[in-house]
């Protein structure tokens, strides 16, 4: 009698634990939690799309062309800081790296949108760097990390 109640509580605690390891971290970097898009979507569809259009725009010693050139710098910029906001929300947010890494996307995106207003290349290209290493933050760790 005793024993079989050790040995059940002990098996409540596994899978308590189990739970966590599995739903608690794992779920909160693939999706949100009650909003459908997963974090691959987000990535492949708004965030991976937005940064190839900045680094298009301004690959090598390029400046983006007339009205339409810095329209679409800016709108794709004012994206990838947006995903750096959606990224926190809907407790999809599982760490400090997480979400230091958004708050690097944001600052570097914010800065990048300042150059961008001034119609400054150059500096939108050194901004990109900044952007990237987001990227390169949180990938090492919640991409190619398995866990
Ligand atoms: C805060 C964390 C975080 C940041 C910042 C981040 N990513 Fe991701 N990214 C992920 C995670 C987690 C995955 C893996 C998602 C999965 O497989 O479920 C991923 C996957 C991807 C994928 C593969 C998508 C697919 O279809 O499987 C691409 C492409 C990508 N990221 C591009 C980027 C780019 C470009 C940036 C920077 C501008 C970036 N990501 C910034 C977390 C992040």
């Amino acid at each position: 009698m005793k024993k079989s109640f050790v040995f059940a509580a002990g098996l409540i605690s596994l899978a308590g634990l189990a739970f966590t390891l599995s739903s608690g971290q794992v779920t909160a970097q693939k999706k949100g939690k009650t909003r459908p898009m997963t974090t691959a979507q987000l990535m492949s569809g708004l965030v991976k799309p937005q940064l190839g259009v900045l680094q298009e725009q301004l690959a090598d010693e390029k400046t983006p062309e007339g009205e339409d050139g810095w329209k679409a710098v800016t709108t794709s910029i004012a994206l990838l800081n947006e995903s750096g906001h959606i990224m926190m929300e809907d407790d999809r947010c599982p760490d400090k790296i997480w979400a230091d890494a958004c708050e690097v996307l944001r600052k570097a995106t914010e800065t990048a949108l300042s150059k961008a207003e001034q119609k400054d290349a150059a500096g939108v290209r050194e901004s990109i760097a900044g952007i990237s290493a987001s990227c390169k933050a949180c990938h090492t760790e919640h991409k190619y990390k398995k866990k």
